[in-house]
């Protein structure tokens, strides 16, 4: 039986509280893995000045994917980058894929079921601003190399499920960087004509989203357009306890829940595990294991179903472990 080896970085707060669940869940599977657990973020800064140490990454690299739970970012601390997104650079996870799945007895809206792939590398988010005398700017980088890869990795999946990819640009405004944005999916598109390809701007998603989140499949688009879309979508369907994520690059993966480490929530043992146990489901599927992950995700639907262990973001009064527990009896 293969042994899969795993980084596991559980981070603080309610990420360390629902890793360990997704973990315990792993472990009840007929499946084998050799964890290996390390540390990332401020309270590593503070002691060796970066984030993200050489040695963590040498590390991480040696494992086949990433379980990760969270961190915490200091606000206002000259010189301290993200750990996460530290980690997804060093690690080229240029893919960011969130899944809006409405599942049965929450409150979100019925029937949605799309997936919102969003470019992790550059747009908004390319880290190049600079300021000159009251004005200050940030360079918007689109180019055709991570256009290309983010939309052909949005078309690959699209051909895996309804065929249909939505390509969100402002290209009306924004006519540089989003022409080309919207150059290039076109050509990727051509490579697969069993996929339909809309075209539509960001403002006109964000409104239909809500008012026809099923019309959508997937959802392929720039940093910034991915990462508002994204969250506006996980609220569709019922919020952060139940809106895992994947980062996805061409040979590691890295899996995690939405939320942070919701320190007002932590020590409490009542954080809902089932995001961070749907991202260990994301991550069997990057696998190759797609029947467990199949088995853990109607699991989870069971017990949603049942309605009767939930956690109090779901509406009841269960503990994590309480509602791990029902999952793994579902199993
Ligand atoms: P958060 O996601 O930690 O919490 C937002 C709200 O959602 C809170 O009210 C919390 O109680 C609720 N919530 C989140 N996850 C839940 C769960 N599993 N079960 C039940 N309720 C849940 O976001 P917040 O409060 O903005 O950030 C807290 C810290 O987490 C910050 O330091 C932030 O930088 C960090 N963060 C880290 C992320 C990451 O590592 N990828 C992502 C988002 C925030
Ligand atoms: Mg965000």
């Amino acid at each position: 039986m293969t042994t899969y080896k795993l980084a596991v970085i559980p981070g603080p707060g309610i990420g360390e509280e629902v890793t360990s669940e997704a973990v315990r869940l792993l472990e009840s599977t007929d499946l084998s893995f050799d964890c290996s657990y390390f540390e990332i973020g401020y309270e590593v800064f503070k002691k060796t000045g970066t984030p993200v140490p050489e040695d963590v990454l040498a590390g991480v690299r040696k494992t086949q994917a990433c379980l990760f739970g969270a961190t915490t970012t200091p606000v206002g601390v000259p010189g301290y980058k993200s750990a996460i997104i530290t980690l997804r650079t060093a690690l080229g996870l240029y893919a960011n894929v969130r899944p809006a799945k409405s599942y049965p007895n929450q409150k979100g809206m019925k029937d949605v079921d799309l997936v919102i792939v969003r470019e992790n590398t550059e747009g908004m988010y390319s880290g190049w601003e600079f300021e000159l005398p009251d004005s200050a700017y940030t360079v918007r980088v689109i180019s055709r190399k991570a256009t290309e890869r983010i939309t052909r990795f949005a078309f690959d999946l699209a051909m895996k499920r309804n065929k249909k990819v939505t390509v969100v640009t402002k290209a009306n405004v924004l006519r540089k960087s989003d022409g080309l944005f919207l150059e290039v999916a076109r050509q990727v598109a051509q490579d697969y004509p069993d996929v339909e390809m809309e075209e539509a701007f960001v403002d006109v998603t964000a409104m239909r989203l809500i008012l026809k989140p099923k019309i959508f499949d997937v959802i392929v688009t720039s940093n910034l357009f991915g990462d508002i879309l994204s969250d506006e979508a996980a609220g569709l369907v019922g919020g952060l306890g139940l809106a895992p994520s994947a980062n996805i690059g061409a040979d590691y993966a890295l899996f995690e829940p939405v939320h942070g480490s919701a320190p007002r929530l932590a020590g409490k043992g009542i954080a809902n595990p089932m995001a961070a146990i749907l991202a260990s489901k994301m991550m069997l599927d990057y696998l190759g294991e797609n029947r467990w992950a199949e088995r853990i995700e109607n699991a989870i639907v069971n017990v949603l179903t049942e309605g009767k262990v939930l956690t109090p973001d779901l509406g009841g009064s269960s503990l994590t472990k309480q509602v791990t527990d029902a999952i793994i009896d579902a199993l």
